[in-house]
């Protein structure tokens, strides 16, 4: 018999497992971030702390970054002479993701 008891354990258990799902793929990898790299340490600096033009980026908060990437990357995040748009283009979502892990695991 069906009654309400089963049916509200049944969405929670539905959305436990959507979210868990959804935070696995929060998670980027952060080697494979620190490999994507190279192209951004041109202007953020080595060790991601900016200069007179650019942000720091180092020691963000990882859904921060990831936010404004995808906000980059799709052309939603409007940004000087559309720069990080252009370094963002090609990224795909995986990409941006250990990118904006790797930047958060680095010291401020
Ligand atoms: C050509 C120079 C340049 C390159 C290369 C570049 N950035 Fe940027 N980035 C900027 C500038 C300038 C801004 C400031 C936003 C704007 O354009 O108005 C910015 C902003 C950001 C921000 C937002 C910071 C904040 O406080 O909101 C993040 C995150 C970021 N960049 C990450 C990256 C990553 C990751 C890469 C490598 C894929 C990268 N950038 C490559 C110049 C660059």
């Amino acid at each position: 018999m069906l009654n309400v008891k089963s049916v509200v354990a049944a969405t929670a258990g539905l959305l436990m497992s959507v979210m868990m799902v959804a935070n696995a793929e929060a998670k980027g990898d952060i080697d494979r971030g620190g490999d994507l790299t190279t192209d951004c340490i041109e202007c953020h600096g080595m060790d991601g702390k900016g200069n007179f033009e650019t942000p720091p980026i180092a020691g963000l908060k990882e859904s921060y970054i990831l936010k404004r990437l995808r906000g980059f990357h799709s052309g939603k995040t409007k940004n000087l002479d559309g720069m990080m748009h252009l370094y963002t283009e090609d990224l795909k979502d995986q990409d941006l993701q250990d990118l904006a892990a790797y930047w958060a695991s680095m010291p401020k």
